[in-house]
């Protein structure tokens, strides 16, 4: 199956569908910021960040997801024929991301540039970067995690369902052995996808057993339970969080959240996904298919949750 009317949508559409007409002259592409019936009638293949919002039946042979998250495609999951997601080169910049979250800490960046308002010249002593962190999730994205913290001499803890050792980690652990993975965690992160599983699963148990912990979530918002996130930063379980998912974004105006002074919040923007990223997941796959060759970059639909 090479579908050869393909819909694209999302910010990345229009760089992305220029891209390839260079690259797959044969497929006939629409862009459109939001697109309507007779746009997803006519689509073989969608690729966007978001399942399309339009009313009556959709159904596509092949969904790519130009991010590496896929909840709102595993929502749709009987529509689709063939689910596809972009990594490229996701795992590194979320690597990085997450280490300047750590070298901003501690080489007191934020504190200078509060300083810095204050005419303040006021040096802090040196922090190391933390010698132990958890990660929540071991898939790809997790893995960038894991190797930008090794390579800088931290031991990274991973935890997953099974405890199965994933590359680039230390160690693992079972979700049922958090209590071991999180002793002495200095730093904890989630890379983890929203699913019904782990809906609320950074509850009390996790955030109340820290002690003196940086949290940092890159997964998905609805993973944390905010009121124990909440009671963990007043007991000082939890001294700093940097949130960079949130369960609605934008994050509502009202929020807590916004005005905790231990919590830092960015706009989802720990590994955005490039045109290049999402051209070359396009393109590979799409040869791939034409060789009769099951995707690397495919989701198990089953499994996924
Ligand atoms: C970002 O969160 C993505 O899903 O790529």
């Amino acid at each position: 199956m090479t579908p050869r009317r393909l819909l694209l949508s999302g910010r990345l559409g229009q760089p992305v569908a220029v891209a390839l007409a260079d690259l797959l002259p044969q497929v006939s592409v629409r862009v459109r910021e939001h697109p309507d019936s007779d746009d997803v009638g006519w689509a073989q293949a969608y690729t966007g960040f978001m399942w399309p919002q339009v009313p009556g039946p959709v159904a596509f042979e092949w969904v790519h997801a130009m991010g590496a998250g896929v909840d709102d495609f595993v929502d749709h999951s009987s529509q689709i024929g063939l689910l596809t997601r972009t990594i490229g080169g996701m795992p590194e910049r979320m690597g990085t991301f997450v280490l300047a979250l750590l070298l901003d800490h501690a080489h007191h960046l934020t504190a200078y540039a509060e300083a810095q308002r204050r005419r303040q010249w006021r040096p802090l002593g040196p922090a190391p970067l933390p010698s132990r962190a958890v990660v929540l999730g071991t898939g790809q994205i997790a893995s960038g995690i894991a190797r930008a913290l090794g390579l800088h001499g931290v031991h990274v803890t991973g935890v997953n369902r099974s405890g199965r050792l994933a590359s680039d980690f230390d160690t693992v652990y079972p979700w049922r052995d958090i209590d071991a993975a999180l002793d002495g965690c200095q730093v904890l992160i989630s890379a983890l996808p929203a699913s019904p599983a782990t809906k609320g699963i950074i509850s009390d148990t996790v955030l109340g057993s820290l002690r003196e912990t940086q949290f940092i979530n890159v997964g998905r918002g609805s993973t944390v339970d905010l009121s124990a996130l909440q009671s963990a930063l007043t007991r000082g379980s939890v001294v700093q969080a940097d949130l960079d998912v949130f369960e609605v974004e934008p994050l509502e105006a009202a929020s807590w959240l916004w005005a905790h002074p231990q919590v830092r919040i960015t706009p989802h923007v720990g590994a955005l996904s490039t045109v290049d990223d999402v051209v070359e997941a396009i393109a590979t796959t799409f040869a791939e298919l034409a060789r009769g060759v099951r995707p690397p970059l495919h989701v198990d639909l089953e499994g996924e949750g």
